[in-house]
């Protein structure tokens, strides 16, 4: 407590000098407080600024700027002669009590109508948990993929010099990331395309989500892989297109199943480059046969190239479906949660010419454009080679991981299955042998158990072709590698050991 004669401050202070929150803001929460709960009232004069740094055994001007503070959130004013006394305008908490209306009790509350879509975005978020990032989760990050201090220098050096030109600005993305994506994605990813046809995105996911809001009317029919991405699915049930599953086999997506399934299907959503989750690459066949289906019905195809930079062991992945297309009939959705890291929320979508302009709008209207800073710094980063050389050091780092885990589980479950194609990405897929093992259970034991796992079952929409696990690799050292695999040849062989393959 402390009081002054004719002034008040019947506030006690408890500074805590060792905290990150700077004194001045200690001192102008505390009074704060002591307004909100009544024991300054409108009015109350406030000792001197000199006395209470004196009491509370601090430099005036913190006080000063505690006061500054307080004055600038109306809590406190001054006036030359009388010192500084609690505002008498202030919003008190009464004031806002007395606004709100009383809830009516003697009839019961109308149920309250919400668009037909809501139901599946709460669904969404039940069904897609995000996976914590310990062994094996596949989209995570580490410090040995982080993209290290040059990242980081060039982020700091954006927002210093840069700062104050940052306005709202082209949805469509900065001309230099714009500029420097159309590079990387030409020289690692056979990408055909103009600057002007990039439109940068915070993701794969709104480039997936706008696609579906601008390319497709209501009731259309789209393809979709099975197993496939489970955000895809998500992202479909909430707009008004009708999802048509089609099985893949080991060639990937086949236009004449699906025609069978479909004949009238107006686009179709592929992971050609590396099938999510099961791993496998779209043959040539059959990429020359959906490139010929859509320029020959205009139908779209939607390419989601989500992990192609990471390839091992020499493997050539085909160049995008977008590089192979003579037509303008594809839209190519790229992004950086794999390359750089998810958290950082960066991708880009290369679109036909004529579309440039209904996606820039559509991004514009979703959130008007990507975070200008990250932007630069990405743009700054690859300009400089720097994103290059980090994918080398990553294929480097990833392909001994890879590698280490084929081993581990090939000692220590291996003939309980296979592992499918494991040529590139951040994740492989071991498939069962034994087709009645329940994926679903093994991963839920194994989650138990403190391994992070997904079951390819759970990637279906149909009956599953094929079961097993999910295994990401790529944030995780050897060390973690085996424990995971220790614990799930563990469960495998304590709880399903029904299943267990024949010696
Ligand atoms: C098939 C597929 N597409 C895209 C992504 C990346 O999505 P985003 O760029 O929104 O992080 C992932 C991530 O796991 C994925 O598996």
């Amino acid at each position: 407590m402390f009081r002054q004669s004719g002034t008040h401050l019947r506030v006690e202070f408890h500074l805590d000098r060792s905290s990150p929150v700077p004194l001045d803001r200690q001192i102008a929460q505390t009074v704060r407080e002591a307004v909100q709960k009544g024991q300054l009232q409108p009015g109350d004069r406030i000792v001197p600024i000199r006395l209470l740094a004196k009491h509370l055994n601090v430099a005036r001007a913190t006080v000063d700027s505690a006061f500054s503070i307080l004055i600038a959130e109306g809590y406190l004013e001054t006036s030359r002669g009388r010192g500084s006394f609690i505002s008498t305008k202030l919003p008190l908490q009464e004031n806002f009590d007395a606004l709100r209306l009383e809830p009516k009790t003697d009839e019961p509350p109308k149920p309250k109508q919400v668009g037909r879509h809501a139901v599946f975005c709460a669904q969404a978020l039940d069904d897609l948990s995000v996976q914590p990032s310990t062994p094996l989760a596949i989209a995570c990050t580490s410090r040995e993929a982080s993209p290290g201090k040059d990242f980081t220098d060039f982020f700091a050096r954006n927002v210093q010099h840069h700062s104050l030109k940052l306005i709202y600005s082209n949805p469509q993305g900065m001309p230099e990331l714009r500029e420097a994506v159309c590079g990387i994605a030409e020289r690692l990813r056979g990408v055909k395309a103009s600057p002007e046809q990039v439109v940068i995105t915070t993701g794969s996911q709104l480039g997936i989500l706008m696609s579906l809001k601008i390319l497709f009317s209501p009731g259309d029919k789209i393809w979709i892989e099975d197993p496939h991405y489970p955000l895809l699915r998500a992202a479909a049930a909430t707009q008004d297109v009708c999802p048509v599953y089609v099985p893949v086999d080991k060639e990937g997506f086949n236009l004449q199943t699906a025609l069978q399934f479909e004949p009238d299907a107006r686009g179709v959503f592929l992971t050609p480059s590396h099938q999510c989750p099961l791993g496998m690459m779209m043959s040539i066949q059959r990429r020359r046969e959906i490139l010929q289906w859509a320029s020959a019905s205009g139908g779209w195809i939607i390419e989601d190239d989500y992990d192609s930079e990471l390839r091992y062991g020499g493997n050539l992945a085909y160049p995008s479906l977008q590089g192979m297309d003579a037509g303008h009939n594809v839209v190519y959705i790229g992004t950086f949660s794999k390359s750089l890291f998810p958290g950082l929320r960066l991708g880009y979508m290369v679109v036909p010419p004529e579309l440039v302009k209904a996606f820039s709008g559509m991004r514009f209207l979703i959130d008007r454009q990507s975070n200008e800073i990250l932007q630069m710094t990405v743009a700054d980063y690859i300009r400089q080679g720097l994103y290059e050389a980090h994918l080398l050091k990553m294929r480097r780092v990833f392909e001994a991981r890879r590698d280490y885990l084929i081993s581990v589980v090939q000692e220590n479950f291996g003939d309980w299955g296979h592992f499918m194609a494991t040529g590139q990405g951040m994740h492989m897929t071991f498939v069962f042998h034994n087709p009645q093992l329940d994926d679903e259970a093994v991963a839920f034991e194994c989650r138990n158990q403190g391994v992070e796992l997904r079951s390819i079952s759970s990637f279906y929409h149909g009956k599953p072709v094929v079961r097993g696990l999910v295994m990401g690799f790529g944030h995780f050292p050897p060390a973690q590698l085996l424990a995971a695999v220790s614990r799930i040849g563990f469960v495998l062989r304590d709880k399903f050991a029904a299943f267990a393959p024949e010696k």
